[in-house]
């Protein structure tokens, strides 16, 4: 039945992040988008960035087109997300050189205002995205970090909380699920928030993966934040199959094209990665599974890594790919 969607599958919210722009000017993406999806997440227009980006210039017009979207479609609206040196504005930056005592009150006033107008409707946020080194258990040194201390992290979840005490407030990044010293740094900063009663509710993975990395790892990871007691969102799903020279995915680039034994493949990996979800986090812990772009078409991987890759459950022509079919299969 082609009416039936990812959604109707499963017992957990299934979201998508997505261009707004693309969504929006897109009617057959937007079919498929409805059918397949009750959770939606902006890829940039919710970032820093996109919110203020130039002083006191607040700009609210396209997360309203997102939320009214989301509304009338019975979706999820996810924030992604309040503080990440990657969408910090430059004009933050250049003040914050100047005056460092500004900084804290600007990330006061900018939560407080970004979470307070949307409280309610808004059922979650990654307060804060890649506070940890890509790999190993250190912080990383942003802008943030070198300017306000690690303790910017647990500051940005109190604003957040107080200006939404119902909001599900997530810690969220990349690399966890295969590197063990940085998921062990993760946990170790969550259990102290609970301990010291910072209000963290949640523990986004990422999840971008690759075909090699192994579904046991995957496995071990998600059981140990599940232990933490808290959501586990699988917040940026993709996965591609070049193992290529970024630090954040490794290796080289080793493919050009997608044969069907490849798709096949990948179709049994997003199944493996539903079936460990669901019976790793107890249920009462399980926010979601959220795709980073749904298709090959969108996907951010082409253009940000400078690779041919074939990420997503749908392909370049919106068509369905076994890696959907491996999804559903999972749910
Ligand atoms: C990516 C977007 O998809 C791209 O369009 C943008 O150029 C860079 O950011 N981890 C995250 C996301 O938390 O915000 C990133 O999104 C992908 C990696």
């Amino acid at each position: 039945n082609s009416t039936i969607g990812l959604k109707d599958a499963s017992t957990f919210p299934i979201g998508t992040a997505i261009k707004i722009h693309t969504l929006m000017n897109d009617a057959k993406l937007q079919k498929i988008q409805k059918q397949n999806f009750n959770s939606i997440t902006a890829t940039n227009d919710m970032k820093m960035q996109s919110i203020i980006p130039t002083e006191n210039n607040y700009n609210w017009k396209t997360v309203d087109t997102i939320l009214n979207y989301a509304e009338t479609h019975n979706q999820r609206l996810f924030g992604h997300n309040l503080i990440w040196h990657s969408s910090t504005p430059e004009w933050v930056i250049a003040k914050a050189e100047k005056d460092s005592l500004w900084l804290d009150s600007f990330m006061k006033e900018y939560i407080t205002r970004y979470v307070g107008r949307y409280k309610g409707k808004v059922a979650a946020w990654d307060v804060v995205n890649e506070a940890f080194e890509s790999s190993g258990g250190n912080y990383r040194e942003t802008f943030w970090y070198n300017k306000l201390g690690k303790s910017y992290i647990e500051k940005a979840f109190k604003y957040a909380h107080e200006a939404d005490p119902d909001a599900v407030l997530f810690y969220n990044d990349f690399n966890i699920e295969r590197d063990t010293t940085k998921l062990h740094a993760v946990i170790k900063m969550v259990n102290e928030f609970k301990e010291k009663g910072v209000p963290i509710s949640g523990i986004g993975f990422q999840m971008h993966i690759r075909m090699d990395i192994p579904d046991e790892i995957i496995a071990y990871s998600l059981k140990k934040a599940a232990e933490t007691g808290l959501q586990i969102h699988l917040s940026e799903v993709d996965i591609i199959f070049n193992t290529h020279n970024d630090e954040r995915l490794g290796g080289i680039e080793n493919y050009s094209s997608l044969t069907d034994e490849m798709k096949q493949a990948q179709a049994e990996k997003y199944k493996n990665l539903i079936e460990m979800y669901k019976e790793i986090v107890p249920k009462e812990q399980q926010f979601g599974i959220t795709l980073w772009d749904f298709t090959d078409r969108d996907t951010w991987i082409r253009g940000f890594f400078n690779m041919r890759d074939w990420p997503s459950i749908y392909d370049d022509n919106l068509q369905p790919k076994p890696a959907y079919l491996g999804f559903l299969e999972g749910l």
